[in-house]
């Protein structure tokens, strides 16, 4: 066998936020850490920008935390969970701070607080401004790197979960580099743990790296994990309408900082929606921004009255995209338009992570541990990333050591490079599903969009059949929001039904799947879509 074999105590696959705060806290266990490029690049937790939700300052509580947090999910949160992250909140600063993650302050040294959508106090603990993700990630990575006990494997993309009888026993992948020779490599390990981020790479309009299509959700489902909520994709208000591939974001801060959403004419739009305006919970700005583009009005942040010459230096990293795009925030109106930003469902886990198969963990996007409901409070993300990383480790750590059992054979291996093909000709398809989910999927939905998006998907699956991995993930995951989306008749949070447009008490529950369910849900709408064409043609 030529293939590079590996058996650490633990591999987590994911090298954001999440997958190092799980690997800096499994010392001494030996750790294999996967990541998809060089560590720190095109992971969503890099490219955050506002930071942690902490409830920090002396004239907020962990109360008002979790009530605003209760209060945006929409009813769907999972209280317990919720209690767990804020109370965990200040530790999880203190930690950061502990490994040389420098956060803005104050003159008198207390904490330079940014204010989000929802939130009812300054709670956001930021870093160099807008560059929060990359200050953290920093910090964590330096860490990392000085650990005895972390292998990091860069520029490995992880194609399947060894598995037999609903437990796990390793993860095979390769190197993306076509030139190493024997380029797989075999990962054998009793505890796996995906943090593999979002999907928003399955939109067409994602401030996501395109390299977070959902991957861990396909590989937790191919091994007959439990998935749920997978209709709940929260799209972001403000991604920079600049043309660029993914969107770059702008910072909801910026309007925490007092920026106005205008559209063509001046308007500010969300006055009398909302009392909040501005600020009202993410989702009701996403479709108000949303409305406005429909009735073909173009939407502007405006940061000239109240932000003005500060820009530059509150919001570095926005304010480089303005350059690039010849705007100048202190005169200028930002074009904007919502994009797909945060996956809010994904692999169903308990209290510590653990998911429905033995051996599997998850955390940070790519989980769902019910914190966020129906709809998820800015900069609880990070958060969740932070405490959960850290339970998910000292679960693992209270686990009896198991001894790896060799179960790799020869003819597995070759069995499994069989499956592996070209992703060239894959492209086109890519596109042509990121552009149906967008179209189909979206911000807003309804029977019909949600009938057009699966009949797509599936012929996009019929013409490509086999031609990549990825584009076998994307569909697959497009699949699990698609059942989601149209078993869900109300409107709830970040999941808008024009068809359904109020929330429905029947539906204050989760809708759960998995590779099992699947087919049967599908064969149910395609039957519901025969009806529904029919119908159509006799009207
Ligand atoms: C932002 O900076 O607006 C993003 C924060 C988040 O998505 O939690």
């Amino acid at each position: 066998m030529t293939e590079k074999i590996y058996s650490p105590d633990v591999v987590i696959v994911g090298g954001g936020v999440a997958g190092l705060t799980v690997a800096l806290n499994l010392a001494p266990r030996r750790v294999c850490v996967i990541t998809k490029n060089n560590l720190g690049v095109n992971t969503s937790s890099s490219w955050s920008q506002a930071g942690i939700a902490a409830s920090i300052d002396k004239d907020d509580s962990n109360e008002k935390h979790l009530d605003d947090t209760l209060k945006t999910a929409k009813g769907l949160a999972n209280k317990e969970v919720v209690e767990k992250i804020v109370s965990e909140s200040v530790n999880v600063i203190k930690d950061l701070e502990s490994i040389g993650v420098q956060f803005d302050k104050n003159p008198d040294g207390s904490f330079n607080l940014g204010l989000e959508g929802a939130h009812s106090h300054n709670r956001i603990v930021g870093s160099k401004g807008d560059s929060s993700g990359i200050e953290i990630m920093r910090g964590l990575i330096n860490k990392v790197k000085s650990s005895e006990y972390i292998t990091i494997l860069e520029n490995v993309s992880i194609d399947s979960i060894m598995h037999e009888d609903n437990t796990i026993y390793g993860v095979i992948g390769r190197f993306t580099d076509k030139n190493i020779p024997n380029n797989h490599v075999v990962i054998q390990s009793s505890h796996i743990v995906l943090a593999t981020g979002g999907l928003g790479g399955i939109f067409a309009n994602t401030t996501n790296p395109r390299s977070s299509y959902g991957e861990g959700i396909a590989l937790a489902a191919q091994v007959g994990a439990t998935l749920t909520d997978m209709e709940f994709v929260q799209f972001h208000p403000t991604g920079l309408d600049f043309g660029l591939d993914p969107t770059p974001l702008a910072t909801e801060a910026i309007r925490g900082a007092g920026a106005h959403l205008v559209n063509q004419n001046k308007e500010r739009f969300m006055l009398g929606v909302h009392p909040e305006v501005e600020l009202a919970p993410r989702d009701v700005i996403a479709q108000n921004i949303f409305k406005q583009i429909d009735m073909g009005n173009s939407v502007f942040l405006d940061c000239r009255k109240n932000i003005g010459d500060d820009f530059e230096s509150k919001f570095p990293q926005v304010y480089s995209y303005c350059v690039k795009a010849e705007i100048d925030p202190a005169k200028d109106l930002m074009p904007i338009l919502p994009v797909a930003h945060y996956h809010i469902g994904g692999v169903k886990t308990d209290l510590h992570g653990r998911t429905s198969v033995n051996g599997l963990w998850c955390c940070g996007e790519v989980a769902a541990t019910g914190v966020h409901g129906a709809n998820r409070l800015a900069s609880n993300s990070l958060l969740e990333a932070l405490v959960f990383g850290k339970v998910v480790a000292q679960q693992i750590n209270n686990e009896p050591f198991k001894k790896q059992i060799d179960k790799i054979t020869s003819s597995f291996i070759r069995t499994y490079k069989e499956k592996t093909r070209s992703k060239i000709r894959a492209r086109k398809y890519i596109w042509q599903l990121r552009s149906t989910m967008m179209r189909h999927l979206g911000i807003v939905r309804n029977q019909s969009s949600i009938l057009k998006g699966l009949t797509e998907i599936i012929r996009i699956e019929r013409e490509s059949r086999g031609l990549s991995a990825k584009l076998n993930d994307m569909i697959l995951v497009s699949k699990f929001i698609i059942v989601g989306a149209m078993k869900r008749t109300e409107s709830r949070g970040c999941h808008l039904r024009y068809d359904y447009p109020n929330e429905d008490p029947n539906f204050l529950k989760h809708i759960d799947q998995s590779q099992e369910t699947l087919i049967k849900d599908l064969e149910n709408i395609q039957s519901k879509s025969e009806l529904f064409i029919e119908k159509s043609f006799a009207n």
